[in-house]
This record gives C-alpha cells, sequence and structure tokens, in this order.
C-alpha cells in the first residue's frame, strides 16, 4: 500500500479551541479511507488543512512521501486534490455544465462550453455517472447535486477527493448509490477518496479503512475488516477506563521512530512480517500484544538491525536507518532488550564487566587506541549495578550467578545507561518476581518519560494495557488495529491478537 496523501503533527488552534491536536494521517492510495468523530470532533478542520483552506499553526502535509504546502485551494487543486465540502456550494440557477466547468481556468479561455461538453460527458461516462448536464441545479435532487461537486472536482483533475459528510443530506437510497458509485471510482479508476462521516454503518459497508478523531485527536486507526461498530462506537465516545497507574506521557514531543510498510522473512524463509506501519514520539511506549509466532520477534529484530527488511523502511529522527548494521544503530541511539536473556543478551560464563563490555566495545568512550578501557568499563558497570539496584556482591561475578531479575536488571540498566531514543524491549518482564517485573516496568516509563520512544513487546496483556501509550494487537505479521490506550482494554485486544475478531464480535 502506498501512502497517497499523509498529514503529520498536525495542530490548529482556534480562539478558545483546540480543534486538532498533533493529528497524524496515512491515507493510502486506491482506497476509501472513513475519517470518523462525533461533532466537533475536528473532521472538517482537518480536511481544511488538506485542502488548503485552514493552515495548521504546526504540523506538515505529505503528497506521495514528498513535502507539500497548501496556501489554497488552488494550490491543492494543482496537486489533485479535491473536496465535496459539507455546505453546497453549486449555483442553483445554473446548469450541470455550468455549475462544473465554470470557474476552471481552461473553460473562458481556449475552451468553449460546447468543448468542455463533450469532455465533461467523456468523465460521466468514465465514472458511471448518469447527469443530465443542460439541467439547472435547482432541479435535482441532492444525490444528484452531490454528484455534480464530485465530478467538478474530477473535472479539476482531482486524484484525492475529500467529501466532508457526504450522505448526511441523502435519503438513504441516494446514499448506498452515492456510495457505491464511490467505490466504483475507487477500484475502477485508482482514484483515492477520504469520506468524513459519523456513521458507523458508512464506515463498515463502504470505507477500507478508518481514522477514529475525538476532540482533535487521533484516537484510533485500522482497517475496517477488523473493526465492529461496537468497536468503532468506543473509539467516538471514549469510555471511562479504571485510574491505572500514572501514564508515562506528558506531552508527546517530536516523531523518534518511523516504520514503514515494513515486512521480513522469518527464520525458515516464509513472510513472518507482511507490512507494519507505525511512528512513535519521544515519550510514547507502544505496547505490541501479540501470541508468540506471529512475527513479534522478527519485528524487534528487524528494528534492532538484526534481520534484514525485504520491504519497507525504517526511519530514526528522520534518518533512515533501514540498511544500517545493528553496531551503527545502537551508535545512533537504538537499544534493545532480546527476548532471551541467557542465550542472546549476555553470556553466562563472562563476567559482568565483560557483558557490559559486549555492548559497548563500539563506543569510543571506553576504547583507548583499539583497546578496551577495562576500569572505565567497571566503573560503568559498578554504576549500572547501584543505578539498577542489582544484587550481586561485586562487578567481576559471573552473568549466570545472577537470578533471571539481576540479570535483568542489568541488562536494563547496560541499555538505559546510554540514554536511547528507541528502546526496543522484548517479554522484558517475562519470568520475573514480582518486585523486578515492578522495577523493569518503571524503569521503561522512566526511559519514556527521559524522552525515548519505547516498543514494547508483550504477551502479558495487563502489562501492554498498563504500559501502552498506543497498543497494536500483531497477528500474522500484521498489526490487527492501532489503538488508544482508552480503546485498549484486555478483552478487545486480547479477541484482537487470537485473530477472533468474529467471534468476538458476536459474542458481545
Ligand atoms: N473557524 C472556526 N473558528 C472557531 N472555532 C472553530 C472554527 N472551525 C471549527 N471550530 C471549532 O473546532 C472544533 C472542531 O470543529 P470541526 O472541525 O467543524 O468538527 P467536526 O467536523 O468533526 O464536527 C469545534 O469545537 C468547532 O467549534
Ligand atoms: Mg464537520
Amino acid at each position: 500500500m502506498e501512502v497517497v496523501l499523509a498529514a503529520r503533527g498536525i495542530t490548529k488552534r482556534f480562539p478558545g479551541v483546540l480543534a486538532l491536536d498533533r493529528v497524524d494521517l496515512e491515507v493510502p492510495g486506491g482506497e476509501i479511507h472513513a475519517v470518523l468523530g462525533q461533532n466537533g470532533a475536528g473532521k472538517t478542520t482537518l480536511m481544511n488543512v488538506l485542502f488548503g483552506l485552514v493552515q495548521p499553526d504546526e504540523g506538515a502535509l505529505f503528497l506521495h512521501g514528498r513535502r507539500v504546502e497548501f496556501r489554497s485551494p488552488h494550490d491543492a487543486l494543482t496537486h489533485g486534490i479535491g473536496m465535496v465540502h459539507q455546505t453546497r456550494r453549486l449555483v442553483a440557477a445554473h446548469t450541470v455544465l455550468e455549475n462544473i466547468v465554470l470557474g476552471h481556468p481552461r473553460v473562458r479561455g481556449v475552451l468553449s462550453l460546447r468543448d468542455a461538453r463533450v469532455e465533461v460527458a467523456a468523465l460521466c461516462r468514465r465514472y458511471g455517472v448518469g447527469l443530465d448536464l443542460g439541467a439547472r441545479v435547482w432541479q435535482l435532487s441532492e444525490g444528484e447535486r452531490q454528484w455534480v461537486e464530485i465530478l467538478k472536482a474530477l473535472y479539476r483533475g482531482a486524484r484525492v477527493l475529500i467529501l466532508d459528510e457526504p450522505t448526511s443530506v441523502l435519503t438513504p437510497p441516494e446514499a448506498a448509490a452515492l456510495l457505491a458509485g464511490l467505490q466504483a471510482m475507487v477500484r475502477g479508476e485508482g482514484v483515492t477518496a477520504l469520506l468524513v462521516t459519523h456513521k458507523l454503518p458508512t464506515v463498515m459497508s463502504a470505507c477500507d479503512r478508518v481514522t477514529v478523531l475525538r476532540a482533535g485527536r487521533v484516537v484510533g486507526r485500522l482497517r475496517t475488516a477488523e473493526a465492529t461498530e461496537d468497536l468503532l462506537v468506543r473509539y467516538m465516545v471514549g469510555r471511562d477506563v479504571a485510574p491505572g497507574p500514572a501514564g508515562p506521557s506528558g506531552a508527546p514531543g517530536r516523531r523518534v521512530l518511523e516504520v514503514e510498510d515494513l515486512a521480513c522473512l522469518g527464520d525458515r524463509g516464509v513472510a513472518a512480517l507482511r507490512g507494519v506501519s507505525f511512528a512513535l514520539r519521544e515519550g510514547e511506549i507502544l505496547g505490541i500484544a501479540g501470541v508468540a509466532g506471529n512475527g513479534q520477534e522478527e519485528l524487534a529484530q528487524v528494528l534492532a538491525g538484526l534481520r534484514p527488511a525485504t520491504a519497507g523502511r525504517v526511519r530514526l529522527d528522520g534518518r533512515d536507518i533501514t540498511r544500517l548494521p545493528p553496531v551503527a544503530r545502537w551508535a545512533l541511539g537504538v537499544g534493545y532488550i532480546p527476548a532471551e536473556r541467557t542465550e542472546v543478551a549476555s553470556i553466562g560464563a563472562f563476567s559482568l564487566v565483560d557483558n557490559t563490555a559486549l555492548t559497548y566495545h563500539f563506543d569510543p568512550a571506553y576504547v583507548r587506541r583499539g583497546l578496551l578501557d577495562d576500569a572505565g568499563l567497571a566503573r560503568l558497570t559498578r554504576r549500572i549495578i547501584d543505578g539498577f539496584d542489582v544484587k550481586v556482591p561485586h562487578p567481576y561475578a559471573r552473568a549466570r550467578q545472577l537470578s533471571g531479575g539481576n540479570l535483568q536488571k542489568m541488562i536494563l540498566g547496560r541499555v538505559l545507561s546510554r540514554a536511547p531514543r528507541v528502546l526496543i524491549a522484548h517479554l522484558p518482564t517475562q519470568g520475573l518476581d514480582v518486585e523486578a517485573t515492578a522495577f523493569v516496568r518503571a524503569q521503561l516509563r522512566e526511559a519514556a518519560a527521559g524522552g525515548a520512544a519505547v516498543v514494547l513487546i508483550s504477551e502479558d496483556l495487563d502489562e501492554i494495557v498498563a504500559l501502552g501509550d498506543w497498543v497494536a494487537p500483531i497477528y500474522e505479521g500484521r498489526f490487527v488495529a492501532w489503538l488508544g490506550r482508552e480503546q485498549a482494554d484486555p478483552e478487545t485486544v486480547g479477541a484482537m491478537m487470537a485473530g477472533r475478531r468474529r467471534e468476538w464480535a458476536a459474542a458481545r
């Protein structure tokens, strides 16, 4: 899926209202993408930003991955983005043809109205729209007027159509016809549609994906094939959540980690990751929930640079690191806590100092003239032991002498001592006692509070839900959904990660 149109970090304030709060939107091409939300959620404002009618206070727009700036709707149209507004803007006394072509620069100059009629008739045939071009707009039904608006945008070369609540004034049959026509247009002609609505059946029946806004914020995005009306309602209205432990994040900041359409093979050469996309900001924790073997191990390894990506991209602070080896990523601030504490993350026969050296032997601060600085590493190891409450007699104890909890604290301390930008933690509390578990979780929160973006991969749903600002259930190499923390109750996430969406929906 290619993302045709994207908005990143869009913020828009009106006097006394934060209409949009760091909104990210990604619209893949050739799909109908729903923007769902209650009245006042910010849908129209967001569409107006995409169409150049409203200038955002912060954030940027991207078309086919390239940054664009729309100072006016004219700019948007020039880039192939058309909009059908919530309020009709047709001239009732004019004909259909006049409404479609008038105002278009070509039609006063080189083209006569008669030439334009030929073009518009061809456009109608191509998109399967039956309209009497000579009729006056006041004679038309609302459904037909809607088509006039759409044709007007298409005539101006729109390849991305923004429709703001297009069905709200239509009768049900008219609405159904409009949606069917839109679907045919998207499937047959590769047009991309952004459909603003607050109607759930419209989303479920006509749209491929949905981004849900609530009070100016994106609270969820998912494929409609994975959604239920129930779930979408909860996204839209939010719901009370039990006051859990205080969240790690204050106001999240810049995007740190951007993952785009990432794919890779598993050890047996079959696809393990089948197109995963997400972005994390400073201070955010993403909880990836899944049953082992659904691609999470491979995802961690691809992010850490230990497994090659077969497609897609990984960016760290805007820099493409997809092809960088692990050491280079580590130097740039990618920290990784592997799931296998004793097989991968440490060497049992080595002392703690030598285990520290395993990940610091590339760090210029601990290498002198090509030789490891043993004294420096011993000091660092001691700092980790003290700072992370590792119970061990001295830094030269062997790693295998440590209990699971103490070893994990050591591994955590080794990564966190470098203040990573991104921390990938795979099963960080598996098999630990209560005290060590609480300690590790607190450290993950603290890392986020310090500005890291944390990717937490866990099979412990309670852990995911307690820590994640975002929760992504992973199933067969794909994110099933992207849930804001308030939507991510264990029941929902559990059903999604089990691939049991239908049963779950039926059971409710
Ligand atoms: N031009 C404006 N001036 C002041 N406030 C506005 C303006 N446009 C929208 N708002 C406010 O911004 C918020 C989002 O509005 P809007 O984008 O129209 O929501 P939606 O389309 O989802 O119903 C609302 O609180 C609305 O009152
Ligand atoms: Mg609106």
